[in-house]
């Protein structure tokens, strides 16, 4: 939640921060500012509205020459979207600035007491508070600005990644973090900030992520000084090298981030194979699960814990561990279960599955899942992320940047991974033959090309997207391994839509959903060959008696349901436990296309963001 950019150098800091807001929209995209040091006086402009209104409100404003500045792109939290409460915040004498992303808990407290010692709010926000009491401690401890951040930092309860200059220092940037992320990339006599790394790829791929608790003051000329926020030890700066490219992040010819994610998961899909899915040898290679064999092989249960679509990946995870390996899953909201007071045991494992790897809630159910002795293992995509550090091995999907606020290529990748741990506990447990091992290896190696076969449709589902496009509800049902792949679908198209639709275990229709149908109401079912498919069919009969439209998604050359159904659309035959990985794509690209013809922001839904870093 909201991105924040930074920069210090020789360059004109402008352009790099717009650049870098944009790329970072998909943290949050309700306000936008920017502050820039001109050589005399701090220049602040900030809007309601995206970075492209804040370019058209820099232009009437402030000059924009300048070699260190700030910028942030705002997920609201304290107060509502509005230029008042967009950041970046002056202090009450106008000396210092701040960009924050996080939230300060106690910022309430700070504030009576600031308000007593006479400082004045402009905005709602918790940020304005913080950057008053570094100011404050500052003049009363006649201290500098590290030191003063320092400090301050030590009476505030919450979560922060924060960049703050002083006018009268503008040479530096201090910098700090605790549960929300920073990056600092290191260019030749330049330094960057920012939340991840894709504001500053062209310019340097050598990178410094600052921990928790840490925060770094970066000096023009000469480098960057990390320290502990508590106990103020120095940290040896880790610089990494980045793998990031530009590619990646840029939408490549095609019309939304999201389209380009659904069209790129054959390949991502084959990069989350890369070295682990060794066909010809007949095994399965991966570090994190072969290091810590034991723990899942002693395991009572597997607890899954995960958020929105992590947690639809997590729901297909629990069908295929207990089919394959029979280790016993539970799958958890993570923000019910981290508030709740569940039994957890040493010989529990807790499986943490997340795209951004800085999802707040799942963060905190790592935590206390390893208070209590559980043995944490994560599936994240962002390399380096809160999460894929926090936990105690793990395994990355490797599905490269994903930028479009619905996930696509997440979910396929992560059902990937979560299969191929699977199989491999399976293997080790000895709950499945070697013969029925090789047969899913090699239908695991044709899925890329089968997903690739499962977009082909896209015409088709563009057509019926034409048809359905101004339903006001839509149902979608599906059993077993494509029960989560139902509510996948539905939560694909209210996020991006705006059309309230629900996914349902399809025989729980009849429990009560089944009273919303009639001739408006459009049903999409997954009847794919197997898995229940007779039932599926008897229940696609029920809808139709009452006189519902009916999608199906089957398994190409089905005629069965293509009787019953008023539109079918085809993907490839797999085993069943593999079925998920190919009929969400059509639901993609159904709500996809609504989102489409609707005119709705398709990259960047209302009220979303991409990373959820508050609780
Ligand atoms: O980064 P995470 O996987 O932890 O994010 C979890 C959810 O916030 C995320 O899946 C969200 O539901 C997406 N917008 C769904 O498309």
């Amino acid at each position: 939640m909201c991105g924040i950019v930074g920069y210090l150098g020789h360059r004109e800091a402008y352009p790099i921060i717009v650049k870098g807001l944009k790329r970072l929209e998909y943290r949050g995209y309700d306000s936008a500012g920017i502050a820039l040091y001109d050589g005399n006086d701090i220049k602040l402009s900030k809007t309601k509205g995206k970075v492209a209104d804040l370019e058209v409100r820099v232009e009437s404003e402030i000059s924009t020459n300048g070699s260190l500045g700030i910028g942030h792109t705002r997920w609201a939290t304290h107060g509502v979207p509005n230029d008042v409460n967009s950041h970046p915040h002056y202090s009450n004498s106008g000396e210092l600035v701040i960009i924050h992303n996080g939230i300060i808990e106690n910022y309430e407290a700070l504030k009576k007491e600031l308000t007593k010692r006479g400082y004045t709010f402009k905005s709602d926000t918790d940020t304005e508070v913080l950057i008053n009491l570094i100011e404050d401690v500052k003049n009363k401890e006649n201290v500098k600005l590290g030191k003063a951040v320092q400090i301050a930092l030590n009476q505030v309860i919450g979560a922060y990644a924060i960049a703050v200059f002083d006018k009268n220092k503008p040479d530096e940037i201090v910098v700090a973090r605790l549960g929300s992320p920073l990056a600092i990339g290191i260019g030749e006599d330049e330094f960057f900030i920012a939340s991840d790394a894709s504001p500053f790829i062209e310019f340097t791929n050598n990178a410094i992520y600052l921990e928790d608790e840490e925060m770094a003051i970066v000096r023009r000329h000469k480098g960057v000084k990390i320290r502990k926020i508590h106990d103020d030890s120095l940290v040896a700066p880790y610089v990494q090298e980045l793998q990031l490219n530009l590619e990646e992040i840029e939408k490549g010819g095609y019309e939304h981030f999201m389209l380009k994610e659904i069209y790129e998961q054959p390949r991502a899909i084959m990069d989350t194979f890369r070295g682990r899915l060794l066909t010809d040898e007949a095994i399965i290679k991966m570090a994190g699960v072969e290091d810590n064999m034991k723990k899942f092989l002693n395991a009572n249960r597997i607890i899954v814990v995960a958020c929105g679509t992590s947690w639809h990946a997590g729901l297909v995870a629990e069908y295929i561990f207990e089919d394959l390996a029979r280790i016993p899953v539970e799958v958890e909201y993570a923000s019910e279960f981290r508030y709740r007071n569940p039994v957890i045991t040493e010989n529990d494992v807790l499986i943490a599955i997340s795209q951004s790897g800085e999802t707040a809630d799942t963060l905190a159910a790592i935590k206390m899942a390893k208070s209590k002795g559980a043995f944490v293992f994560g599936v994240c995509n962002v390399v380096g992320s809160s999460i894929a550090r926090e936990t105690d091995a793990g395994a990355y999907t490797h599905a490269g940047p994903e930028i479009g606020v619905a996930s696509t290529k997440a979910f396929t990748t992560q059902i990937t991974v979560l299969t191929l741990m699977a199989l491999r506990l399976a293997r080790a447990k000895g709950t499945i033959s070697s013969s029925d091992y090789r047969k899913y290896l090699f239908e695991l190696e044709s899925i890329p090309s089968k997903v690739e076969k499962a977009l082909s449709s896209d015409n088709h589902v563009k057509m019926i997207a034409n048809i359905y496009k101004n339903a006001s509800n839509c149902l979608y049902l599906g059993r077993g391994f494509n029960f989560p792949v139902a509510l996948e679908g539905a939560l694909k198209l209210k996020e991006i839509s705006y059309i309230h639709a629900e996914g349902y275990p399809a025989a729980e229709m009849k429990h009560g959903p089944i009273a919303l149908i009639d001739e408006q109401m459009p049903v999409v079912v997954i009847a794919t060959k197997k898995g229940h498919y007779e039932k599926v069919v008897s229940n696609i009969q029920e809808i139709k008696s009452r006189k519902g439209k009916i999608i199906g998604i089957v398994t190409e050359g089905d005629t069965s349901v293509k009787e019953l159904a008023d539109h079918v659309i085809e993907v490839p035959e797999t085993i069943e436990a593999l079925t998920p990985l190919l009929t969400t794509i059509p639901l993609q690209l159904l709500s996809y296309h609504i989102a489409v013809m609707l005119e709705k922001n398709v990259d960047q839904p209302r009220n979303l963001a991409k990373s959820v870093t508050v609780e």
